[in-house]
């Protein structure tokens, strides 16, 4: 898949620096907007803080056994690779790219189009 072209912006050192809670995410703050971050299988994946459907707070909800984030409010499903809603309601979750560099971890946000 193409990527889209986005700002970067540093989030940590290291992913050992973030602190998960005992779910495997976390809510940061970074570039003034909160996000959740998602820690699944040594794999860190970015998403809008907030629920598309009825504004749950994604980081208290969890992960499933194949790190699909489930919202805490209605239990909807939605993939962290591309955002699509798996368990069938038709939303759709802002999902960002994650890239963990020598320099440390960064968030990327598209330009134009910083949050949904
Ligand atoms: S608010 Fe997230 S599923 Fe309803």
């Amino acid at each position: 898949m193409k990527q889209k072209k986005c700002t970067w912006h540093k989030l940590a050192d290291s992913v050992a620096e973030i602190s998960f809670s005992s779910n495997g995410m976390a809510s940061v703050s970074l570039a003034g907007k909160t996000i959740c971050l998602a820690l699944h299988k040594d794999q860190l994946l970015a998403c809008a803080q907030k629920c598309p459907h009825a504004g749950g707070i994604m980081a208290n909800g969890h992960l499933d056994a194949v790190g699909n984030i489930v919202c805490p409010l209605h239990r909807y499903k939605f993939s962290l690779g591309n955002g699509r809603n798996v368990s069938g309601e038709g939303y759709f979750l802002k999902t960002f790219q994650v890239e963990i560099r020598k320099e440390g971890v960064f968030v990327g946000f598209e330009e134009n189009n910083l949050f949904n």
